[in-house]
């Protein structure tokens, strides 16, 4: 019902005012469901700069990891400095007068970073690493990346300003670790991910 909602007010968005539509418009409140078919479990965050992580990822099929540089080698995935965006925006003549790369270009010429907000964000007490999920299921079990980071983000490469979608609460990382998986895709061998407490907790 919400989602039908939705889907009309959505569709009234794009007929008043065609041009600049985002066609992945995100649900409402926690529990609604997203327009891509997620139930969201984290609120709206309201980001400085609308990030279309389709048009980039999806349409243009940038690796995730082109800009979370962080997410084969560190905990942190790490959010992608401005000069990267303004490597490829300074040539991008098609929206370089979008209201959304001016915002872009103003942080960049006042030298300041683009405050963008958490989305996913676990407390301080829990240990959580990037870098032994990508290298097990990216490198060793050679899945596609967009996979592999859906397994804990959803489909992000659908997404507008992204959305958290998956629960990330204790039981549903220990019932992940308490499944075999495949050690790589060269051999049969299977382990469990760690369910001691002081793997997760500090
Ligand atoms: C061109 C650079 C770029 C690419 C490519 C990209 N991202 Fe992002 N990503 C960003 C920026 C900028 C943000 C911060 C804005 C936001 O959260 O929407 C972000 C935020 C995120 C977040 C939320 C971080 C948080 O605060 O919890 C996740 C998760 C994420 N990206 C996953 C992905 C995945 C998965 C892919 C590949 C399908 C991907 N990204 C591709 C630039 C990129
Ligand atoms: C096994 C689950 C899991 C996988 C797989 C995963 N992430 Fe995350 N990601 C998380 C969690 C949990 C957080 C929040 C961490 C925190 O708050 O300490 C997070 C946070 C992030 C953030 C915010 C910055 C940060 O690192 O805290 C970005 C960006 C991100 N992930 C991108 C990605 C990308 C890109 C991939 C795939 C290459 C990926 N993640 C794969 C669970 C995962
Ligand atoms: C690899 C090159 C590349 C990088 C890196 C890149 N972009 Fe883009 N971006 C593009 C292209 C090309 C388009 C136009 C795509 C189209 O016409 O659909 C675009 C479109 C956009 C748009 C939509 C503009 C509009 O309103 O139509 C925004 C916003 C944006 N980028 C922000 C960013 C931000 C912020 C970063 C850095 C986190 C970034 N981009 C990094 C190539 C890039
Ligand atoms: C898709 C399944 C999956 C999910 C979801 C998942 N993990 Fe894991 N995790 C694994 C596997 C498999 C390993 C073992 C990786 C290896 O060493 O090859 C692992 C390893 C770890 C390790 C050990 C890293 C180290 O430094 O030794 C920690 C800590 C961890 N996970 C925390 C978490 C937390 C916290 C969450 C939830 C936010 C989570 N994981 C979600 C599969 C998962
Ligand atoms: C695979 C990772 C993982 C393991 C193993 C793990 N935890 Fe957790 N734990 C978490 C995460 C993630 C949270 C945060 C949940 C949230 O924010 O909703 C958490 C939260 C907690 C909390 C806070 C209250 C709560 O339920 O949210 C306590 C207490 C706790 N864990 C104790 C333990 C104990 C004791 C063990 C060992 C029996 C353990 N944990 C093993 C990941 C883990």
């Amino acid at each position: 019902m919400i989602h039908r909602l939705l889907a009309v007010l959505s569709l009234a968005f794009l007929c008043g005012s065609a041009v600049n539509a985002e066609p992945f418009v995100q649900g409402g409140p926690i529990g609604s469901q997203t327009s891509d078919g997620y139930n969201a479990l984290g609120p709206v965050v309201q980001q400085p700069i609308d990030f279309p992580h389709y048009r980039h990822a999806k349409d243009m099929g940038i690796n995730c990891m082109y800009c979370h540089t962080g997410a084969r080698r560190g905990y942190v995935s790490v959010i992608p400095r401005e000069d990267k965006c303004i490597g490829c925006h300074q040539n991008i003549e098609s929206v370089k007068d979008k209201p959304r790369i001016k915002k872009l270009f103003e942080y960049w010429d006042k030298k300041e970073p683009i405050p963008w907000k958490k989305v996913n964000d676990l407390p301080d007490f829990v240990r959580f690493n990037h870098e032994r999920h990508i290298q097990r299921f990216y490198f060793r079990q050679d899945r596609p990346v967009r996979e592999v980071c859906g397994y804990c983000h959803g489909d992000v490469a659908n997404m507008t300003v992204d959305r958290r979608v998956k629960s990330l609460s204790m039981g549903w990382c220990v019932s992940c670790h308490e499944k075999d998986h495949k050690e790589s895709v060269t051999n049969m061998k299977t382990s469990h991910g760690p369910n001691e407490c002081w793997q997760c907790h500090k």
